[in-house]
């Protein structure tokens, strides 16, 4: 198949939060799209059963996002291993809600630094990387939460908000250096993410609205990489048919 029709045949895909969910899909999308992957979790062994269970090269590397290390960490893993990096996918993130007398407020700055703090380190690392090969992709993972307001759940709209225009600011910085950076924000989709809400009582939107599945959301980043060169998909709104939104 040609470059033309198979556009990410061979290309260097680091994938953050790939151990479950959106991350873990969009593994599977990449590697059946011809992507070389290194994938990044804490949770080791399911990275393992990841990338034994991909058709293609994929290197799993045990981290903890919010690491300082971590980003400088992906970029080398994928250097030594394949010579470069072309893709970089910011998808790790949690969700901690509730209302003001319950929620956990360690939880909210630990939120803070996972779903934002790492996506602007990660995000730099790799863009100064992509602009000295002048070609790269970042997509940061957002959130339709970035556009609504739900009591209880403030700081994670905030910090996806935040992804949004920190992204928008970096792509304009880097228009014309053969970088390209975009967002998805996905609506409800049905993953683990939830498991810590379901887990405390509270009710749970994935349990209430027809969700959107992972791979959906994963076929969607895909198409937003599969541009030529000159196209960049810079914000994809991806929700379920039937979300009010
Ligand atoms: N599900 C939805 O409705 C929805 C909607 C819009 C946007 N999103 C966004 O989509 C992204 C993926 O979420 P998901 O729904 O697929 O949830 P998920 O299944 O819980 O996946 C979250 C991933 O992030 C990783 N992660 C979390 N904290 C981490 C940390 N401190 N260090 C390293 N890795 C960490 C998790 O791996 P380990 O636990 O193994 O570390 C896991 O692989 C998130 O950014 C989320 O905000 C989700």
């Amino acid at each position: 198949m040609s470059e033309k029709t198979r556009p990410l045949a061979g290309k260097v895909a680091v994938i953050t939060g790939a151990s479950s969910g959106i991350g873990e899909a969009i593994a599977h999308e990449l590697s059946a799209a011809g992507c070389r992957l290194v994938v990044t979790a804490r949770r080791a062994q399911r990275l393992h059963a990841l990338c034994a269970r991909l058709s293609g090269p994929a290197v799993p590397l045990s981290a903890e996002i919010d690491d300082p290390a971590t980003a400088q960490a992906l970029l080398e893993t994928a250097h030594e291993n394949y010579g470069r990096a072309d893709i970089l996918i910011n998808n790790a993130g949690m969700l901690v809600s509730g209302p003001l007398e319950t929620i956990d407020l360690d939880g909210l700055m630990q939120m803070t630094r996972t779903n934002y703090d790492a996506v602007v380190r990660t995000s730099y690392v790799f863009a100064r990387a992509f602009k000295q090969q002048a070609a790269g992709s970042i997509i940061n993972v957002s959130s339709v939460g970035a556009y609504l307001s739900h009591s209880s759940m403030g700081v994670y709209a905030g910090l996806k908000q935040a992804v949004e225009v920190f992204s928008t600011a970096l792509r304009v910085e880097l228009k014309g250096s053969g970088v390209r950076v975009g967002t998805i924000a996905p609506g409800t989709t049905d993953t683990e993410i939830f498991d810590r809400l379901r887990a405390s009582g509270q009710p749970v939107r994935a349990d209430q609205t027809p969700a959107l599945q992972p791979l959906d959301v994963a076929s969607s980043v895909r198409y937003m990489l599969e541009q030529p060169a000159h196209a960049n998909v810079a914000r994809l709104l991806l929700v379920s048919s039937a979300e009010s939104v």
